[in-house]
């Protein structure tokens, strides 16, 4: 119970703070640093500050949702031994499958726009469509998680 509570707040304060960071970048500072003597400089050291944010996220999100998933394996196993007619999981799966799948880009577009190498530099110099495509991609996936919820 303790633990499961943990899990929940720590995945979901994970992922507060990882859109809520994106999202501050994008509506708040971006714009600030457009108008500034030297913008690249000021997001390029936005970015590197708030990679240590991201990457710390990634694996807490990734840790918690990995045990929110392993419980409700047992939990669905549990319920088909009892009763196996009514207990059906598909469209649970299904909608899961969506997600892990929209995870995968949100993570890899994370990647693209905090790792400090010179292959990503073209995202990170100009991020704004980068980070507007993490954003909405993360409002899709709370939807879906808010969705899970009610489906498991
Ligand atoms: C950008 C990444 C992610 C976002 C934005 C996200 C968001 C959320 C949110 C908002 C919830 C609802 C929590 C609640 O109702 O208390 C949730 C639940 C959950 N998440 Fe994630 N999540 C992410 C990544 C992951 C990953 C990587 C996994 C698995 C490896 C995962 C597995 C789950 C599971 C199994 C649940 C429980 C769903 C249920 O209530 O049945 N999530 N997630």
């Amino acid at each position: 119970m303790f633990l499961k509570a943990l899990m929940q707040w720590i995945h979901v304060g994970s992922v507060v703070l990882m859109i809520g960071g994106f999202f501050f970048l994008r509506a708040v500072l971006l714009p600030i640093a457009n108008r500034s003597s030297d913008p690249a400089a000021l997001i390029s050291s936005a970015l590197r500050r708030f990679s240590h944010i991201v990457w710390t996220a990634l694996l807490t999100v990734l840790i918690s949702g990995l045990y929110n998933f392993i419980s409700f394996f047992r939990t669905a196993r549990a319920d088909a031994s009892v009763d196996p007619i009514t207990s059906d999981y598909s469209l649970y799966i299904f909608v899961i499958g969506i997600k892990f799948f929209i995870v995968f880009l949100i993570f890899t577009l994370a990647i693209f726009l905090t790792f400090p190498y010179p292959v990503f530099e073209v995202y990170q110099k100009r991020p704004a469509p980068w980070l507007n495509l993490t954003i909405i991609l993360g409002l899709i996936v709370i939807f879906l998680s808010a969705y899970l919820r009610r489906l498991g």
